[in-house]
Order: C-alpha cells, then structure tokens, then sequence
C-alpha cells in the first residue's frame, strides 16, 4: 500500500479548481467558550487566531478573495464589556497585521461603517489597507460594523444623490452600477458562503452579493473550524452543479 495514501473519508480538493472568492461567517466563538467553561472573550480570542491561521492557508493555497463577517451592525447590542474586548482584538490583530504584512503580502480591505469605531482603529484600519495596497495575491476583506442592509440603504442615498447632481440618470442603473456604490465595489461576488456554529442564515451578510453563491454550513463553531473543514467545504462547493438560472 503506498504511504501517503489518502483516507477514504478525507475530503478531495482540487486545488486547481478553487472558488475564486470564499465568503465567512466567522460564527460560534461564545459557544466555543461556554463549552470550556471560559468567558466568550477567550472564545473571540480564539475565534480572532483561526482567522488568522485560515486566512494564511488560504492565500497559501491562491484563493483569490476572503471575506470574513467580523462584526456585524447588529453586534453593538451585546454587552459593553464584550463589544469592548472585541475591539481591543481588533486593534492587536491590525497592529500585527502591520508589523508582518512585509512577510504575509496579503491585500487587505474593509467593507462597512468605519465611523462608528474609534479614531485609533480607523487609522489602523486606514494604514493596513494603505500598506497592503501594492500586494495583488490575496485579498482578505474584513466586514466591521457591515450590515447588508446598510450597504443597501447606503447605496440608495448615493446613488440618488447622484441622481440629483445629475451624475446618474435616474432611468438607468445596471447590476454593474449598483456594485460599485457597495462596500465590495471591484471584488467579484462569493462563489462560496461558510458559516459553521449551526445557525442556518445570513444575519445581514453580504444580501446583494450572495445571489448565486453556494452555501455551506456546518456545526463546527468557528474557533474550530481548522484547514480540514475549509476542504470539506471546497470539497461540496466542487461537486455542485450552478446554473445561475439556466439549464
Ligand atoms: C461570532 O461569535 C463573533 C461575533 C459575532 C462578533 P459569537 O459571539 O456570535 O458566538 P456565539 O454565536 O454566541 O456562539
Ligand atoms: C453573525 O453572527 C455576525 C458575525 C459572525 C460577525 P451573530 O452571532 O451576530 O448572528 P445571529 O445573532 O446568530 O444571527
Ligand atoms: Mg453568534
């Protein structure tokens, strides 16, 4: 028997056929916790270090585009003390991400309201995304205080405000057009939505740009969610058939 024999039950990928954008809901951190007996901090704590490990396998694999939910619109309504400790991961994962993006060249973005968070995370949102401008592997968009309502509603007013400035004309707006009033403005739409922990909806992510994407979902909490499950998930996505409505 030759030694590095697949096992039958292992997922089968072909690396040469990846989805060309993955779309995460980075779910089940605080369940993760509750099940350790932890606080849900240390379950964010852990959920922030996966998507550390993932996002690297995945650009070591040549996945074009990530997009992870990582805060959502709605996530303000948790207690102080949890929305506090999530932003402070928030600044150590940037202030890392800086310190290493000479090593990582992942290009990174940000879909959703900055303004909402505080100065200091603006700016480093603003100087990662500055710095990894001139890296064109993999982009990794990270979704703060986004809301696909939001992204909707925010199009909308720009959209008619543009109209009112007679740079659009109300009677023609294309799919193409819509897209580039969105946060995603440039990033082609998901082939392939994730979300582990169980829950089966989208909790407002990404609503116009999932259309046809293909969904997977799994009862791994996100903190568990290793290199194995993404390939379970390439693995289904690959034996699907899309017909994007034809035959
Ligand atoms: C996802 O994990 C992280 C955020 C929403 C910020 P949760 O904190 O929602 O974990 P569960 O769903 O309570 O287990
Ligand atoms: C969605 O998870 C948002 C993120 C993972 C950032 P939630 O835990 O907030 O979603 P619901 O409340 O279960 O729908
Ligand atoms: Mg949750």
């Amino acid at each position: 028997m030759p030694l590095f024999k697949k096992k039958a039950n292992e997922p089968q990928v072909d690396f040469q056929n990846l989805p060309r954008h993955i779309a995460i809901i980075m779910d089940g951190n605080g369940r993760w916790a509750k099940k350790r007996g932890l606080p849900r901090t240390a379950g964010h704590a852990a959920g922030a270090e996966n998507f550390r490990t993932i996002a690297t396998y995945c650009k070591d694999i040549g996945l074009d585009y990530l997009t992870v939910y990582a805060f959502s619109t709605e996530n303000w309504k948790r207690p102080q003390e949890e929305v506090g400790a999530i932003m402070g991961l928030l600044k150590k994962y940037l202030l890392e991400a800086i310190e290493q993006m000479e090593r990582d060249k992942v290009k990174m973005e940000f879909f959703g309201d900055l303004s909402a968070l505080t100065p200091e995370l603006r700016e480093l949102c603003e100087q990662t995304r500055e710095i990894s401008k001139r890296y064109d592997g993999c982009q990794v968009n990270i979704c703060l205080n986004y809301g696909g309502r939001d992204e909707l509603l925010r199009a909308a007013k720009a959209y008619a405000h543009d109209c009112m400035e007679g740079r659009a004309d109300p009677n023609h707006l294309t799919d193409e057009q819509m897209g580039g009033y969105l946060f995603s403005k440039g990033v082609p739409d998901p082939d392939l939505v994730i979300r582990p922990s169980g829950e089966l909806r989208l909790s407002n992510f990404l609503l116009w740009q999932s259309a046809y994407a293909e969904f997977y979902f799994t009862d791994v909490l996100w903190p568990d969610f290793d290199k194995n499950e993404l390939h379970r998930a390439i693995a289904a996505f690959q034996s699907r058939s899309r017909r994007f409505g034809g035959v």
